[in-house]
């Protein structure tokens, strides 16, 4: 697992093409399952949500479309400048990005009434330290909703996958995001060594969240993981 700055410097080199990269690896199925997340996070009006390693916001974006007042965070400058450079796109009040570690958030316990995180907790380099953190800024009987990269297990799709993953992806994501390879393959790399279905709500449950869930998607290519903070 990389350490915090060398995956820093790695987002801040894909930051510019990440959209884009992101839009075209997933034949755009990305944002699909960003709009699943907000419907699990079912977000009632005025809530406060925090959404951590945030990039370029499009899960901020989507909840605070859904009614949210948002915060969205993350340790990538580049990342948030894309971000920030959004709001006023589609009109209405946009997230307030910042920068801050999702290890060490600069937030006083129960201050929002869910946490989310889209693609994120694999790159923490201490997850279940991750999730507690989450799950501390959040209120009690609120939820944390994580949406991650799982593994399908239907044999033909899984081989697919992961020839996908191993072989075309590191390749098409340098060519379309302009950056060097490294990113790709540590995606490679990262999702098959992270803990995923029973495994992940294992994690959750190391961290203090109570009733965790999951809901596979996309055959099990990705998942919605939600728990909640005792009360
Ligand atoms: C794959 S991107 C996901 C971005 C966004 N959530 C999305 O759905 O597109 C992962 C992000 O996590 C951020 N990240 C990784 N570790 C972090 C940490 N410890 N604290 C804050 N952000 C972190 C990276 O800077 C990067 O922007």
């Amino acid at each position: 697992m990389p350490d915090g700055p060398t995956i820093q410097r790695m987002f801040a080199a894909v930051a510019p093409g990440y959209d884009r990269a992101n839009r075209a690896l997933s034949l755009g199925i990305d944002t699909r399952w960003r709009k699943r997340t907000v419907r699990t996070v079912a977000v009632v009006p005025g809530e406060r949500g925090l959404d951590v390693c945030s990039g370029t916001g499009d899960l901020a974006f989507a909840l605070q479309r859904a009614g949210a007042n948002m915060v969205g965070a993350d340790f990538c400058p580049p990342m948030l400048v894309r971000a920030a450079g959004k709001a006023g796109a589609g009109g209405g009040p946009a997230p307030r990005f910042l920068v801050a570690d999702t290890l060490a958030l600069p937030f006083a316990a129960h201050s929002f009434d869910f946490v989310t995180v889209a693609f994120g907790i694999r790159n923490v380099s201490d997850p279940v330290a991750g999730l507690h953190e989450m799950a501390r800024v959040t209120r009690p009987g609120g939820r944390v909703v994580v949406l991650e990269f799982s593994q399908p297990r239907v044999p033909l799709l899984g081989a697919a996958y992961r020839f996908y993953f191993r072989r075309v992806l590191p390749r098409l994501g340098a060519w379309i995001s302009g950056a060097r390879n490294d990113a790709y393959r540590y995606l490679h790399d990262s999702v098959m060594a992270f803990p995923e279905r029973q495994a992940f709500l294992d994690l959750m449950l190391a961290a203090g969240l109570t009733a965790p869930t999951m809901q596979l998607l996309t055959g099990g290519i990705a998942a919605i993981y939600r728990g909640e903070v005792r009360t």
